[in-house]
């Protein structure tokens, strides 16, 4: 890998000890890449807080300075970790102390996380502790390299904003933010962004719940491939194409798509595909009636007794929404719901009045994390339901509970009556 003469000087020693073990990863990492050099990058979102059992132990052993130094620099030295190089922020973790009550999860990783929080915070992380940091501050602009990682916010960040990253590790990440620099290969490089498939929509993408299924299946057919979608459809908002992309993300591999006219490198069919247009494979009421079907084949019984929304983490539309349907509602007994939000758009929430009217239905409004992340959902849950595709793709294999996928609608229908009753409309 051809290296700049300041990135010899990091690796060689020069802005300390951890500078130069970050360095030595990023190239061991970019060589295994085969990429010819590194970018620079001013924008990191990675997960040094999430509490873990490995991460536990290593504390206890030597502090947080050995925890990065083993998890994130891919080092047994002992290191003095420095003030972050470059604009980092945390993204999603674990429940916090707010969720006591709530959320079944460890007090023991409550409080490491909350020991991590100040850690990192003085060192420079912002502790946004979302998988949405495009909704709260954290908005790279056109071009910009970056180093992310959550492959919901991956997909958004190439496909909707425009920057590049590819969906970096812990490890990656936090070399990344000691240095400024990260392997330059994949969605850094122009000619890896182009369109690899054709999808063109007949009919019946129309709201939210349709973008989600038009993007399981986008993922499905694609995998880790780049789909262009046109054709018979509602114009997106950031709501829908947060869950276009996460689910995209989870049914395939996808880090970025192209809606041309609408994402910023696709003005036009031709140039998401730089000339080289392959046939259109088609999305109508067979392909969308079988997504559905599959995100509701992990469902048996319709007794709910827990409602997700949020995933990706709700925005402050979305959870005015959930507010609405649930005014002046109850939620049945023995069934609660759950909102999973940034806590910066709590705090617009709390100000809007909008979680007063969910809190007196019986719902909640949870901030950092989510079922999935810090596995725990309400004791004794059997039966979900939620709005989200990458929930019901990926919830009922992390904690064994079946699932319905539906509208806002349906799964506020459920969550006040205990039943799934949702359709395909
Ligand atoms: Fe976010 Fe959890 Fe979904 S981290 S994308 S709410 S699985």
């Amino acid at each position: 890998m051809i290296l700049t003469d300041e990135e010899k000087a990091m690796r060689d020693g020069a802005e300390g000890p951890a500078v130069a073990a970050a360095m030595d990863l990023l190239i061991r990492y970019g060589e295994a890449l085969d990429a010819q050099r590194l970018c620079d990058t001013r924008n990191v979102a990675g997960t040094t807080t999430q509490p873990s059992p490995v991460k536990a132990k290593l504390v206890a052993e030597g502090g947080w300075h050995k925890a990065f130094a083993v998890l994130n620099l891919d080092s047994d030295a002992e290191l003095e970790i420095p003030d972050m190089r470059v604009p980092t922020c945390q993204l999603q973790q674990g429940f916090g102390p707010d969720s006591a009550g709530i959320a079944p999860y460890p007090q023991e990783f409550v409080e490491l996380q909350t020991d991590a929080e100040a850690f990192y915070g003085r060192r420079g992380v912002n502790i946004l502790a979302t998988c949405t940091p495009y909704q709260v501050g954290n908005l790279p602009v056109r071009g910009e390299h970056c180093a992310w990682m959550e492959s919901s916010a991956v997909v958004y960040c190439n496909s909707v904003i425009g920057a590049r990253t590819n969906c970096e590790g812990g490890a990656s990440t936090g070399a990344a933010s000691l240095t400024g620099k990260i392997p330059c290969w994949g969605n850094h490089l122009p000619e890896n962004r182009f369109g690899t498939h054709l999808i063109h929509v007949d009919e019946g993408v129309r709201d939210f719940q349709d973008w989600g299924m038009l993007g399981y299946f986008a993922g499905g057919l694609v995998q880790d491939e780049r789909p262009v979608v046109t054709g018979e459809f509602a114009h997106p908002d950031l709501v829908d194409l947060k869950h276009f992309g996460a689910a995209a993300a989870s049914s395939g591999g996808v880090e970025l798509y192209h809606l041309p006219g609408i994402t910023p490198e696709a003005p036009t069919v031709e140039a998401a595909f730089r000339g080289r247009m392959p046939d259109a494979i088609h999305y109508g009421q067979k392909e969308r009636l079988a997504v559905y079907e599959t995100l509701n084949n992990q469902g048996s019984s319709t007794d709910v007794d827990f409602v997700l929304l949020g995933c990706p983490h709700a925005s402050v539309d979305q959870i005015r929404a959930a507010a609405k349907a649930l005014d002046g509602k109850r939620l049945h007994d023995g069934t609660q719901l759950w909102i999973m939000v940034p806590r910066a758009l709590k705090a617009v929430a709390d100000r809007s009045g909008y979680t007063a009217v969910i809190e007196a239905a019986g719902g909640k409004l949870l901030a950092d994390s989510c079922p999935a992340m810090s596995r725990a959902a309400p004791p004794g849950t059997k039966v979900f339901a939620t709005d989200s595709a990458k929930q019901a793709h990926y919830l009922p294999a992390i904690l064994g509970i079946e699932a319905w996928f539906g509208s806002l609608e349906d799964c506020v229908d459920a969550a006040v009556t205990g039943r799934w009753r949702g359709e395909l409309t």
